[in-house]
């Protein structure tokens, strides 16, 4: 049996610190098989480091800029926009066959001095809003499949957060609830017709009160026919109880209401001994939560893919974010070496093959519905209006 074979291939491997006959099955394939992106966030300045660069377009069908197409990186100074670093990032995929998922239009944070010291009225606001998603939307037309349209809007307890874009001052739309976020999936809409769009957010993969005002929002989008293609989970796991909870339902009762769900930016942080490094019964626990969730993703058609932020340890986010008390999180090691939750990984994509054989063409029906549905245009002619106006 293939999935066996692949078990003890691994096994193997492990024990010799050497390729073993299926170790040598790659994400990339894996994910072919039961047709699923499989996907990295990546970083343009590091293509040069050849490790980095073969690992990347050896393992991966999907590629997300880390930080490359967000707001400070597009628009540094008003109404000017750089996108060399973005670009890299397309050429980069097209030069390996992969699909680039953009990341991202609207957020809270990782915005310009300018922008958020800039005083500007909701009018003005509005009017940026509008060109900076429009400009970046339409210069990437046809090259990014997907975007994460609006990043982060909900806190833990459901309530829509406090930012530039929502009531500080707000696009004219404050106290309006998710109106504001609806306005910048039309603007994107209307600069690529074709771009699947997506809201993306962390601590709402289970059900909690975020995912429920998420699911609340999604409802509310598809009953007004708004463009709206998915919800991105992004999976940033540090704690067992996170990662555990109720993932499958959440995605269900999403995909229940016509969207996609993909896990969008996983990893699985380890706390470090004095050298950096984590203990060999963390890196077994970080395997099982990888397996799970890749699992979760893999089994279900509505899950179109699964990308992690970052790939190796050498560049991870996470030792900065937790002040270097985390890190470890990802698949390969610091030196690339495959860790056991690549392992792991893969196994939970041969085993959604074995318990579906037809989960690849399910999955391809899934994502041929809700992509013809957003590109029908069930969108109200009324682009501009708010909902509920
Ligand atoms: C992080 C990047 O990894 C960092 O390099 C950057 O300094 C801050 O942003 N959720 C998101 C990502 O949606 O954009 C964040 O990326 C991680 C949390």
């Amino acid at each position: 049996m293939k999935f066996r074979c692949c078990l003890w291939g691994l096994a193997l491997a492990f024990a010799l610190g050497t390729p073993g006959a299926c170790a040598a099955q790659t994400l990339r394939q894996a994910a072919g098989k039961i047709g699923l992106l499989v996907g990295a966030a990546a970083n343009p300045d590091l293509f040069s480091e050849a490790a980095y660069s073969q690992t990347l377009a050896r393992q991966f069908n999907m590629i997300e800029p880390e930080n490359a197409m967000k707001w400070r990186a597009t628009e540094p100074k008003e109404g000017v926009f750089e996108f060399r670093a973005g670009d890299a990032i397309v050429a980069f995929a097209a030069a390996h066959g992969m699909k680039v998922r953009g990341h991202n239009l609207l957020w809270g944070r990782y915005n310009p001095a300018w922008l958020t010291q800039g005083r500007f009225t909701p009018e003005q606001l509005r009017a940026i809003m509008k060109r900076h998603i429009q400009t970046v939307v339409r210069h990437y037309r046809g090259r990014v499949f997907a975007w994460d349209v609006v990043n982060e809007a909900f806190d833990r307890k459901g309530r829509l957060r406090h930012t530039i874009w929502y009531d500080r001052p707000g696009i004219g739309l404050a106290g309006k609830g998710t109106a504001y976020i609806a306005q910048a999936f039309r603007w994107a809409h209307e600069a690529d017709p074709h771009a699947l769009l997506f809201y993306n957010d962390y601590a709402a993969e289970g059900i909690n009160a975020k995912s429920d005002a998420i699911f609340a929002m999604v409802k509310e989008f598809m009953r007004e026919g708004l463009p709206i293609a998915g919800v991105g989970l992004q999976m940033h796991v540090d704690s067992q109880a996170e990662a555990e909870a109720n993932v499958a339902a959440n995605m269900a009762r999403l995909e229940k209401l016509g969207v996609e769900v993909q896990i969008t930016e996983m990893d699985v942080a380890l706390p470090r001994n004095g050298e950096g490094k984590a203990r060999q019964s963390a890196l077994a626990w970080q395997a099982k939560v990888y397996r799970r969730v890749a699992l979760a993703c893999a089994a279900d058609p509505g899950c179109t893919a699964f990308e992690t932020w970052g790939f190796t340890d050498r560049y991870s986010w996470i030792p900065r974010h937790t002040h270097g008390e985390k890190g470890a999180a990802l698949l390969f090691a610091a030196d690339y070496k495959p860790k056991p939750a690549l392992g792991a990984v893969l196994d939970a994509f041969a085993q959604a093959l074995g318990k579906n054989p037809e989960i690849r063409q399910e999955r391809l029906r899934f994502e041929r519905k809700v992509e013809g549905a957003v590109r029908e245009g069930v969108i109200p002619s009324a682009v501009s209006a708010p909902p509920g106006n």
